[in-house]
């Protein structure tokens, strides 16, 4: 009788886990935990500058205030930066989601988007 609860908690447990696993190898997001790892901001400043380069808006970066990453041949970030428009005088900070793909071995970034968000 009372080794009805453990087993249950344990296989609760165990599925949990294996959902974690199976996630992680067909491609699931990870929250990054420092975003103020340098390599993670040198990617933050990369999305900023190409996004520039690709449109002609002119930002300032700020910071990153969130991302996660993905594994496909390689790493995708999905970033969450404060950035300035600057038209003039600076406006205030506004969001933008913006997401690369490093193949970090072969030198090789792209920026597959970069989109304002909740600037409201
Ligand atoms: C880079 O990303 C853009 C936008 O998604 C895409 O059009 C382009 O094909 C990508 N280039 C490479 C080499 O993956």
């Amino acid at each position: 009788m009372r080794f009805q609860t453990p087993p249950r908690l344990l296989l609760l447990l165990l599925s949990f886990l294996l959902f974690n696993i199976a996630t992680a190898i067909v491609g699931g997001w990870t929250p990054i935990k420092d975003v103020n790892d340098p390599h993670v901001r040198d990617i933050g400043r990369y999305a900023v500058d190409r996004h520039e380069r690709l449109t002609g808006e002119n930002l300032q970066f700020n910071d990153i205030l969130s991302g996660e990453t993905q594994v496909v041949e390689g790493v995708n970030y999905r970033l969450v930066i404060s950035a300035n428009e600057v038209v003039g005088a600076p406006s205030s900070a506004k969001k933008y989601e913006a997401v690369v793909w490093e193949k970090a071995w072969e030198g090789f970034r792209n920026l597959t988007s970069f989109k304002p968000i909740n600037n409201a």
